[in-house]
C-alpha cells in the first residue's frame, strides 16, 4: 500500500471513530434528557437550567462534540461529494444503505444548524433559553414537527447504520456472520433512537 492510500485509509478510520462516538453519545445523552417532556413542563425545565448552569458544559461540547463532528461533517461532504458515481459494486441492499447514509448524513447538516437556530439562538437572542413551553410551541408549526420528524429519523439511521460501517472499518467484523450480527445490533440501535425522539416529541404533542 502507498504512504498516500495508508494515510487516507487512516484518515478514513478516524472519519468514523470521530463520528460514531461523540455522535452517539451526545444524541443518546440529549434525548434521554428530552424524554423528560413526558414527565412535564417542571422535570423538562429542571434538567435544562441544571445542564445550563454547570460551568463544564461549554468546554465539553466543544471539544468533545462541536470539534470532531465539524471534522466528521466536512470530511464526510468530501467523501460523499468524491464518490458520486461508484456505488455500483456492492449488491442492492449495501447500495442503498450506503446511499441513504450519504442522504441523511446530508440532511443532519441542514437539520443541525436549523434545530441550533429554533432551540438555542432564537430563544437566547429572546432573552430566555428555550424552555418546555417554548418547544411546545415550535412543535405546534406544522413545518417545524416534520423538520423534526425527518432529523431523528435522520440522525437514527446516521448512527445505526454508521455502527455497521464503523465495525467493518475497523476490522471488528470480519467473518459472514459477524456481519450479520452486526446488522441485528445496527437496526436496534436505530429503532432505539428513532423510539426515543419520537417518544420526547410526544410529550410536547401531549400537552397541547
Ligand atoms: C427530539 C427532539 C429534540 C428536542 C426536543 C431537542 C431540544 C433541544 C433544546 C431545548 C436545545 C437547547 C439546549 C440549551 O439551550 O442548552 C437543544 C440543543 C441542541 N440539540 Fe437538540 N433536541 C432534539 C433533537 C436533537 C437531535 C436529533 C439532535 C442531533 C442531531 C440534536 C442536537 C442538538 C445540538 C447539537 C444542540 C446544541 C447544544 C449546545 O451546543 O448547547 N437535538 N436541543
Amino acid at each position: 500500500m502507498s504512504n498516500s492510500s495508508s494515510l487516507g485509509a487512516l484518515r478514513k478510520r478516524f472519519f468514523s471513530l470521530f463520528g460514531i462516538f461523540p455522535l452517539t453519545i451526545y444524541v443518546v445523552f440529549h434525548l434521554c434528557n428530552n424524554l423528560s417532556s413526558l414527565q412535564g413542563p417542571e422535570a423538562f425545565n429542571a434538567i435544562y437550567d441544571k445542564s445550563r448552569a454547570s460551568p463544564i458544559i461549554i468546554p465539553i461540547m466543544i471539544l468533545l462534540i462541536w470539534i470532531p463532528i465539524m471534522f466528521h461533517g466536512i470530511y464526510g461532504l468530501s467523501l460523499a461529494w468524491k464518490s458520486r458515481y461508484s456505488p455500483s459494486q456492492f449488491p442492492y441492499f449495501e447500495n442503498l444503505k450506503y446511499i441513504l447514509q450519504r442522504l441523511s448524513g446530508i440532511g443532519l447538516l441542514l437539520f443541525i444548524p436549523a434545530h441550533l437556530l429554533k432551540a438555542k439562538i432564537l430563544p437566547t437572542l429572546d432573552g430566555h433559553p428555550a424552555d418546555f413551553a417554548h418547544m411546545a410551541e415550535a412543535f405546534s408549526e406544522p413545518l417545524t414537527l416534520i423538520v423534526y420528524i425527518l432529523g431523528v429519523l435522520g440522525v437514527a439511521y446516521h448512527i445505526g447504520n454508521g455502527l455497521w460501517q464503523f465495525s467493518i472499518g475497523w476490522g471488528l467484523t470480519v467473518t459472514e456472520a459477524a456481519m450479520k450480527k452486526m446488522q441485528v445490533v445496527s437496526i436496534l440501535v436505530f429503532l432505539a433512537i428513532s423510539a426515543m425522539g419520537y417518544a420526547a416529541i410526544g410529550g410536547f404533542l401531549m400537552s397541547h
